[in-house]
């Protein structure tokens, strides 16, 4: 029908055991905070193992918006070359508001140029998302920052290494001053800086590049300068988070699944939570097995952290999981002040569910019922997705670009493992 949006959703038939293998792409928030490091070298860098997300495919509409070149010579592989950025462009506001990873451009170019004009980020929404830890890194490097009209200017005749203290453990200003400092003089010292897989993944890309960064992994991270980086050849880790949503998956619907390519260190507070609610987990070297055979798992208590605590990112997959576990959960959301929308969603499934602040209370219930539900953000559409492998009758799940900003190929992997699932265009009218 002319005038009518096609858009797209998952229509899932619930109640499959879940059996054979998953392979695990690269890492979203890798990925994200690599491509745009790739301009600080003065060649070409190329990436590999990158996963065909629509995020990805933003930020690569972004580096050629302000003038890098990127090619995609074959699948799961970038070359970025930035010789011809233009440091000048602004990043407008329809490219920054699908992407929050846009904002880590604001590092990389002020780290190559000195300048850089980026509008304020979008992404998920679940509370407030303040940037005052990134704005506060730039300035202790020597850069002066303003916001006019939602656009972030910052600039720097020089950068200078400076000491840099993060009120908060923050993911998005550890990535941003790392980005700003590898380029500046002298040496930067972040202190209770965050510790993810994907802080590490930048360091050590940053390191092909021909920088000196120390320490990533650990809350206390040591930039020493360096005038020139070069390009290089860099494979990405593997995604923690769509690993762990797999795990808990199969956890929550049986079965007997190995997870392939992952890194099994990465996962341990998942494994952990799992094996809590009675689950086998099994680790291999690059593999995870998760087998369960048991009717209904035990309630847990799961409280976010920053990494190695139980991750944000997993944290409505977990929740869905614990619908139908005996027994009563507390999951405690410490990172976001706003991440329990999703809930709504699964009590009209039939869950037991009363939040209360940043505590969620999940009464285990003995199944969830199929219903219409939509995709809040990335990763609770990630659990809508789980919770109508849980239920009984048939689930659709709206709204799924959301769940595409940061799954590959999720339908194809699911099926391949017995889930009855298929992703339909429906008129939205
Ligand atoms: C966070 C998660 C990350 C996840 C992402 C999306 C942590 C430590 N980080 O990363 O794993 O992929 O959400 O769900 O779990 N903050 C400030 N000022 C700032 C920056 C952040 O106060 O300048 C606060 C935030 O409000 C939040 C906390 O710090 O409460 C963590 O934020 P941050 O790590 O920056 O968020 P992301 O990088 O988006």
């Amino acid at each position: 029908m002319i005038g009518v949006p096609h858009v797209e959703r998952f229509v899932i038939r619930g109640g499959n055991k879940l059996h054979g293998e998953i392979k695990i792409s690269g890492a979203k928030n890798a990925v994200l905070g690599i491509m745009p490091a790739a301009i600080l070298a003065d060649g070409p860098c190329r990436i590999e193992n990158i996963p065909d997300i629509s995020d990805v495919r933003m930020m690569i509409k972004i580096l050629r918006h302000i003038g890098a070149e990127v090619e995609t010579p074959e699948e799961g592989v970038v070359v970025i070359d930035g010789k011809n950025v233009n440091a000048n462009e602004n990043i407008p506001d329809k490219m920054t508001r699908k992407l929050r990873a846009s904002y880590y451009l604001l590092g990389a170019l002020l780290g190559r140029y000195g300048n850089a004009s980026v509008s304020m980020p979008g992404g998920c929404y679940f509370g407030e998302r303040p940037i005052d830890q990134h704005i506060k890194g730039f300035e202790a490097l020597g850069a002066t920052v303003s916001t006019e009209s939602a656009v972030v200017v910052a600039t720097a005749d020089e950068l200078m290494g400076s000491s840099v203290y993060m009120d908060v453990v923050s993911v998005g200003a550890t990535i941003n001053v790392m980005l700003a400092a590898v380029r500046a003089k002298g040496l930067t010292v972040i202190e209770n800086a965050a510790r993810e897989p994907h802080i590490v993944d930048l360091a050590n890309f940053l390191n092909s590049m021909g920088a000196d960064v120390r320490g990533a992994g650990t809350d206390v991270i040591k930039i020493r300068g360096t005038a020139n980086m070069h390009g290089c050849t860099y494979s990405i880790i593997p995604d923690q988070i769509e690993a762990g949503t797999y795990m808990v998956a199969a956890a929550a619907v049986g079965g007997d699944v190995i997870i392939q390519d992952v890194i099994p260190k990465h996962l341990e507070s998942i494994t952990t939570k799992l094996e809590e609610c009675g689950v086998t987990v099994i680790e291999g070297d690059e593999s995870i097995r998760v087998v369960s055979n048991i009717e209904r798992p035990n309630a847990c208590r799961v409280k976010t952290r920053p990494h190695p605590g139980f991750p944000t990112d997993m944290q409505p997959q977990m929740a869905v999981l614990l619908t139908t576990c005996k027994g009563t959960s507390h999951v405690v959301e410490s990172v976001w002040d706003n991440r329990f929308k999703y809930t709504q969603q699964l009590k009209r499934m039939g869950a037991n569910i009363i939040v209360d602040g940043k505590t969620a209370i999940i009464t285990g219930v003995d199944n969830l019922n199929g219903a219409p539900v939509e995709a809040d953000d990335l990763r609770a559409g990630a659990a809508m997705v789980i919770a109508g492998m849980m239920a009984k009758g048939t689930t659709t799940v709206t709204n799924v670009n959301l769940i595409d900003r940061g799954y590959e190929k999720i339908v194809e992997k699911l099926s391949a493992v017995g889930v009855d699932i298929v992703r339909e265009v429906f008129d939205e009218e």
